[in-house]
């Protein structure tokens, strides 16, 4: 199967270069319009832009994509209504509605002939960005999207094979080889581009008792996302405190 959308999906990769051309309020305004089209349970997002500062990677726009309560709290306090919906279940729908937006203006930034990269940190600076944005509590920052001209070529970065992603009718039981098949197409697709080595990624091993063993030769995938999420972000506490600050308690307490 194969179709103009289909092909730009295929071959759209995360831009962490990018030219110095600034898009045009246009631009920025088609992209912003079609990620609204995107699926929603409540419009549950705000989208924040920045373009006067030194943006990450030097992209010429920051986009700030928010869970935002606040807009419909307005339209309900209109209404009569009050939220009764406790926050986390109204975040796991705000996470998706922001995040269906966002991939959508990553696509239109695509077919602009724009790239784009997310920034996954931002929910760890979300009170720095609220005090920035002056934002209303309700509203929590998700993530940064740097969107741009590229100013680099490279192919599109490998993907598990569909055999360890797409299960019909019942959860497989994971073969060793399905395994080793998966961590191989990763981490072959990433060494073959250079990827950590390019961007001098790899993580320094934190804890007691593991020595490093890789060299740009051998880190790839498979052991970078280990490291990852093998050694950060471990107490919840940092998070919780960020969402406290936007207006977003998460306790059961709030159970009434
Ligand atoms: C939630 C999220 C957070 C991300 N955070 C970062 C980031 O902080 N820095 C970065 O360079 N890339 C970041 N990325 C981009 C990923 O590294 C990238 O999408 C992934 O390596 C796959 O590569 P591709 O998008 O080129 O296919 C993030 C992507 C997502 C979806």
């Amino acid at each position: 199967m194969d179709n103009p959308i289909i092909q730009s999906m295929l071959q759209r990769k995360s831009v962490r270069k990018y030219s110095k051309q600034q898009p045009t309020d246009d631009v920025i305004e088609s992209v912003v319009r079609a990620g609204q089209q995107a699926p929603f349970a409540a419009q549950l997002y705000s989208v924040l832009l920045n373009r006067k500062k030194r943006n990450p990677f030097g992209a010429p726009l920051l986009f700030t994509i928010c869970v935002d309560m606040h807009k419909l709290e307005l339209i309900m306090a209109r209404r009569g209504w009050k939220t009764v919906s406790n926050n986390l279940s109204m975040l796991f729908f705000g996470i998706q509605d922001a995040a269906y937006m966002a991939e959508n203006m990553v696509m239109a930034a695509e077919s602009l002939g724009m790239g784009s990269c997310f920034i996954g940190g931002t929910p760890y600076n979300a009170a720095k960005i609220q005090k920035t944005y002056h934002l209303p509590l309700r509203v929590f920052p998700l993530v940064e999207l740097t969107m741009g001209y590229p100013a680099e070529e490279f192919p599109p970065r490998p993907r598990y094979p569909l055999e360890y992603t797409l299960f019909e009718d019942r959860y497989p039981e994971m073969t060793e080889e399905m395994v080793t098949r998966a961590m191989q197409s990763m981490d072959e697709g990433y060494l073959s581009q250079g990827y950590y080595l390019k961007q001098k990624a790899k993580i320094d091993i934190e804890v007691e008792g593991k020595e490093e063993a890789f060299t740009y030769q051998d880190y790839s995938w498979t052991e970078h996302i280990s490291r990852k999420w093998g050694q950060w972000l471990a107490d919840p506490t940092e998070l919780l405190e960020q969402l406290a600050a936007c207006g977003f308690e998460i306790e059961l307490a709030e159970k009434k």
